[in-house]
């Protein structure tokens, strides 16, 4: 009788972990007429950030490029890239049009967790400290003209109000980053500071987000280049608009007539988005409630953490892992997004890698593999949701360019280039990407191509600085 009754429990039990994980499934479903109107409302919220400051989600930030690398480019620049958990640092030779990228050398340094939420002059001052160390190692095979101050592209990824080309003030802060004293500062004069502090000698010339800098490294490589996307820690987009299709655009009508336009569309937020329960307690106990509801389903950073909330859920409320909750799995942010996409492409017959990275991560073991199984499921439906919004996204800027169809028959090739660690490592999520975005386009879908530009951004930093660099009227006039 005992064993009966434990039977029945345990199906009991079964039954109900099933349930939660079917209404997941079922809240974060994303058909495709969905998908379309994601894509709709995101070119609607474009219009009208485009339109006035503050007139959308979506700030559309004018990014002071109108120009963008032509392969002309020459000599040493350095670039610095900070908005993820790791920053880099960057120098490469540039060569014109015949040498293109001579020679580049980069290093990569995590950030001490507790400099992202200290003070500006912490994290700067650690920054700018690496920025001169890389800079004293500088060999001899890199050649700065004669006379000339070293110049610097600084990707600094976050929502920035765009004052000019090399000048700036920080929006706010997103991602694992909450610094008070930075917000409303100009990033560039912060950065200086630091580096003068650090006594290096070397100015700033160019202020980007990684997504423009994406789009510029992009565009030196391939002339159809007119967007970029970052899949990475957070999630964002640029692309190159029409100066003339900017109404809150004040300034000179730049001589190519383009600008190129940061969305920030980590912010974007729609009654189409499929939310689940999980998504809103995320949100609630995260940095910044309310902000970057996109983000918070799609990118890098959340993915691990809404399946270690749907796991807790079934851990409590279906005793999914035995009569307690283990203590690890309450912790949030412990399931990083690397270890659930290892965990989504175990391809062993008994799952092996699953049982390892649950026992690993949380401490659980002994786990059936029909467990395994509905946990690997878990991830696939949190990363489908993630890569087939993030698809439609790109939807929405293909058809705020014109290019979700062929018009007067003029059959124009667009490639979009895409970068980030969760678009570059998590494979069924960029697969699942790409076959949505071919779904949504049809016809057209043989003009769009998406390229993986690798660490575009840093490069496209530097092509940035050396397009707006001081000595350049003086030596082209
Ligand atoms: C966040 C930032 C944005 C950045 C993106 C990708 O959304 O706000 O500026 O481009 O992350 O790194």
């Amino acid at each position: 009788a005992l064993i009966i009754r434990h039977r029945m429990r345990s199906s009991g039990r079964w039954a109900r972990a099933m349930a939660i994980l079917k209404e997941v499934d079922e809240k974060s479903a994303t058909p495709i007429s969905k998908l379309r109107q994601v894509a709709d409302a995101m070119t609607v919220e474009m219009h009208a950030g485009l339109a006035s400051e503050g007139g959308s989600k979506l700030k559309m930030i004018i990014s002071y490029v109108d120009n963008l690398p032509t392969g002309d480019e020459k000599g040493l620049y350095y670039a610095l890239d900070l908005g993820g958990t790791n920053f880099r640092v960057l120098r490469v030779q540039l060569g014109g049009r015949e040498g293109r990228v001579v020679k580049q050398e980069f290093a990569e340094v995590p950030i001490p967790p507790h400099l992202m939420i200290g003070t500006s002059d912490g994290l700067f001052d650690y920054i700018a400290k690496e920025l001169a160390k890389f800079v004293a190692s500088e060999g001899e095979d890199f050649r700065l003209s004669p006379g000339r101050q070293r110049e610097l592209g600084f990707t600094f990824s976050f929502p920035v109000k765009q004052l000019s080309i090399n000048s700036g003030t920080l929006i706010k802060w997103t991602k694992g980053f909450s610094i008070e004293d930075t917000v409303g500062q100009d990033v560039v004069a912060e950065l200086t500071k630091a580096i003068e502090r650090q006594g290096l000698d070397m100015r700033v010339a160019a202020l980007v987000n990684d997504t423009i800098g994406t789009l510029a490294g992009g565009r030196y490589y391939d002339n159809d280049v007119s967007a970029a996307v970052i899949l990475g820690t957070g999630t964002n987009a640029a692309y190159v608009e029409r100066a003339q299709a900017i109404p809150k655009w004040h300034g000179l009508l730049p001589k190519s007539g383009e600008m190129v336009v940061n969305i920030e569309w980590g912010n974007f937020r729609s009654s189409h988005l499929p939310l689940t329960e999980y998504d809103h307690a995320l949100d609630a106990d995260s940095l910044n409630p309310g902000e970057q509801i996109f983000e918070k389903i799609i990118s890098g950073m959340y993915l691990g953490e809404i399946v270690r909330r749907v796991l807790c859920k079934m851990a409590e409320e279906a005793a999914f892992f035995g009569d307690t909750v283990p203590e690890k799995l309450k912790v949030q942010f412990i399931l990083r997004t690397p270890e659930m996409s290892a965990i989504h492409h175990d391809v062993s017959s008994d799952l092996r890698v699953v049982g390892k990275k649950l026992k690993d991560i949380f401490g659980i073991s002994n786990t059936s593999l029909k467990m395994r199984k509905v946990i690997v499921e878990l991830c696939n439906v949190v990363s489908s949701r993630a890569a087939r919004l993030a698809a439609a996204g790109i939807f929405g800027i293909l058809k705020k360019l014109g290019r979700d169809t062929v018009r007067d028959g003029e059959k124009q090739k667009t490639v979009v280039a895409l970068d980030g660690g969760l678009y570059e490592h998590y494979k069924e999520f960029s697969q699942c990407l790409e076959t949505t975005l071919k779904e949504l386009l049809g016809d057209v879908s043989d003009l769009i191509s998406i390229v993986h530009a690798n660490d575009g951004s840093g490069i496209g930093a530097a092509l940035l600085a050396a397009s707006h660099s001081q000595y350049l009227e003086v030596e082209e006039p």
